[in-house]
């Protein structure tokens, strides 16, 4: 039995005065109705840490170094987040994927990385629009999953996250028959890497332009094990009616 995750992206959002965002979060959920995390910006993950000490609301990275410590200005470690407070971080985001060239190659060795640190790896992919019109949807996601997958991951150690570029803060949501395809396939694609057993354990959350008011629908989907949430998660309230929902469906 999969347990449901509700994760909040803050991407580059978030300073000290939107920490009682988080106080609010923590006060409404004193018992985990399904797993929270919280990914915030680097810098406030230790100050978020001691806001939520109950360990109700986990917290994580935006993505880490392949390496454990070096030579690499501006960059974190898995075990620096871990350090700090954070329980998982997300890997090939579509931003990092385009922003910052990380390949599924460099997903993978993040992946290893994050597992050898402790953390559960949140591995995103997703098709572009213009890869969805061509038809190439699953060939395209089932080629990140190939090329992301760390060989060892399980489902403790990793989330599998589906985020359409296209729908990523746009307001455009696949139709429940797209996503659950997608859903579907990966699942599949998971079986034929892992085994069923390991496929079975491992979740696989929906993100872009997931809000209070679809989520449902959207978490009644087969094959949809949570959300990967992006600016709905930046406000208690909302994130919080999205937790509901999840832990309603
Ligand atoms: P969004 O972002 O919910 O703002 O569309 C989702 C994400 O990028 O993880």
């Amino acid at each position: 039995m999969r347990r449901k995750l509700a994760a909040g992206n803050w991407k580059m959002h978030g300073l000290a005065a939107d920490l009682p965002e988080v106080d609010q979060l923590a006060a409404l959920y004193p018992a985990a109705p399904v797993d929270i995390v919280l990914c915030p910006p680097a810098p406030l993950i230790d100050r978020m840490a001691a806001r939520v000490a109950t360990g109700v609301i986990a917290l994580g990275g935006q993505t880490c170094h392949p390496a454990i410590k070096g030579a690499h200005t501006g960059d974190i470690s898995a075990q620096m987040l871990a350090d700090a407070g954070a329980r998982y971080v997300i890997l090939g985001h579509s931003e990092r994927r385009a922003d910052h060239r990380e390949t599924d190659t460099i997903v993978r060795a993040q992946a290893r990385a994050a597992i050898e640190a402790g953390l559960v790896a949140i591995i995103c992919l997703g098709e572009t629009e213009a890869e969805r019109d061509a038809g190439r949807t699953l060939e395209v996601v089932t080629a990140q999953l190939a090329g992301s997958l760390p060989d060892r991951a399980t489902g403790d150690t990793c989330v599998v996250a589906y985020e359409p570029v296209w729908a990523i803060g746009t307001g455009r949501v696949p139709s429940p028959d797209q996503i659950a395809e997608v859903h579907g396939a990966l699942r599949r694609a998971l079986t034929g890497h892992l085994g069923a057993d390991t496929a079975e354990a491992i979740r696989l959350l929906y993100g872009g332009s997931v809000k209070p008011d679809n989520a449902a629908g959207i978490f009644a989907i087969p094959d949809v094990d949570g959300a990967l949430v992006g600016g709905a998660s930046l406000k208690a309230a909302d994130f919080a009616a999205i937790i509901d929902a999840l832990a309603a469906s």
